[in-house]
């Protein structure tokens, strides 16, 4: 059983025999041991973390876990997007074998988006597959990259090129863990939660306008109640199309024109994955109003919201030198490509949906507009 004392919501990933539960609390880390143990087949786990998240919270998780008697090794990967590399991830499965990890053991990825994908992705093939637990402890993380079993590397084709779908046995989220973040991080992290606002849920959005700077404040009980919202919005996606066959893209609503935007930077830290999804979801949604899906009230609310928590809204704020066309050839890269045309995730608020066959001279002048402010 686990120690339910700081668990505020539990949110069930409905997937067959693949489902699990997230649970979301507040403090939920000095209690990992209970929280992990019902789905562990042998009382073992290997942590996975970054040497950052390891001076915070490596400490409490193995104490935690040692408290429920499990047996606990770990490996301290380097911080930052480069650990996702084919070289980091050989290093890592050799650490693993050289650890004797087996089959029935479990691999605890303790940490944000980069720790979770390269872990997942270890976990996914070590030994054809042993059992892994997301312990995510960015904003990032939480509400998106821990949930729905995405796991993979870069290549220097692009990000996530190589990996495998496979799910977490369990997700365990400590809101408490936010206070730690630096508030840049915490921000653009939040760019996912106002995402799914957009998607398919305008009261959530709603909300959001009230609560947003809440959330970014580090007010406990609005960051929980956006965190489940968003956990119960991804679940509910995963579940109806686990392998992106259709529903699923919709998470994707600004991360095409975000990730050309993270391209044109290099990923050297001028532009957080988050905030390029945030200047992404507003060229979005100003596509959809020249192609008069959505009406100017909705670009307005949008804006005015992203500003309202700090936010950059255009292109034109990015210290860089984009072009429109650049921008565009990196949009032809992207991942989501069907058929040689590029997938639009377009409409008004909470009314998102997939559009192809796109005019690209419109979504051209869009992307001008932006980088011209
Ligand atoms: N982050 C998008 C997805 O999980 O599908």
């Amino acid at each position: 059983m686990s120690d339910d004392t700081n668990i505020l919501h539990t949110v069930p990933v409905n997937l067959g025999e693949r489902s699990y539960d997230i649970l979301i609390g507040d403090g939920l880390l000095e209690n990992l041991g209970a929280h992990v143990a019902p789905v562990l087949r042998q009382k073992r786990v290997t942590i996975i973390t970054d040497a950052n998240v390891a001076t915070l919270h490596l400490e409490t998780a193995r104490t935690a876990l040692e408290k429920a008697g499990i047996k606990v090794n770990d490996i301290v990967l380097p911080a930052g997007e480069a650990t996702k590399s084919f070289d980091q991830f050989g290093k890592l499965l050799d650490q693993l074998l050289e650890l004797g990890v087996e089959r029935k053991d479990t691999l605890l990825a303790l940490g944000g988006g980069v720790i979770g994908d390269i872990t997942g992705f270890a976990a996914a093939v070590l030994r054809r597959g042993v059992d892994f637990i997301q312990v995510p402890t960015s904003l990032l993380a939480q509400v998106d990259s821990s949930v729905g079993g995405k796991t993979g590397i870069n290549t220097s084709f692009g990000k996530n090129l190589v990996g495998a779908f496979y799910q977490p046995r369990r997700v365990v989220i400590d809101i408490a863990l936010l206070a730690t973040l630096p508030h840049r991080e915490l921000q653009a992290g939040y760019a996912e939660v106002v995402k799914y606002g957009l998607i398919d849920d305008p009261d959530f959005f709603s909300w959001l306008e009230e609560n947003g700077e809440a959330v970014i404040d580090g007010d406990r009980e609005a960051q929980a109640y956006a965190v489940a919202t968003s956990c119960k919005a991804k679940a509910r996606i995963v579940a109806e199309d686990e392998f992106e066959a259709g529903k699923r893209a919709l998470l994707n609503l600004g991360h095409t024109f975000g990730h050309a935007l993270e391209a044109e930077c290099r990923y050297d830290g001028t532009l957080l994955h988050g905030e390029a999804v945030a200047v992404g979801m507003v060229m979005a949604l100003e596509v959809s109003m020249r192609m008069e899906l959505a009406n100017l009230a909705d670009l307005t609310r949008l804006t005015a919201h992203l500003e309202t928590v700090g936010m950059k809204t255009k292109a034109a704020e990015i210290s860089r030198d984009l072009d429109a066309d650049r921008l565009l050839a990196h949009m032809a890269q992207d991942k989501k490509v069907d058929a040689g045309e590029i997938v639009f995730i377009l409409g008004p608020i909470g009314g998102a949906a997939t559009h192809k066959g796109i005019d690209l001279d419109l979504v051209r002048q869009v992307l001008h507009s932006s980088i011209k402010g």
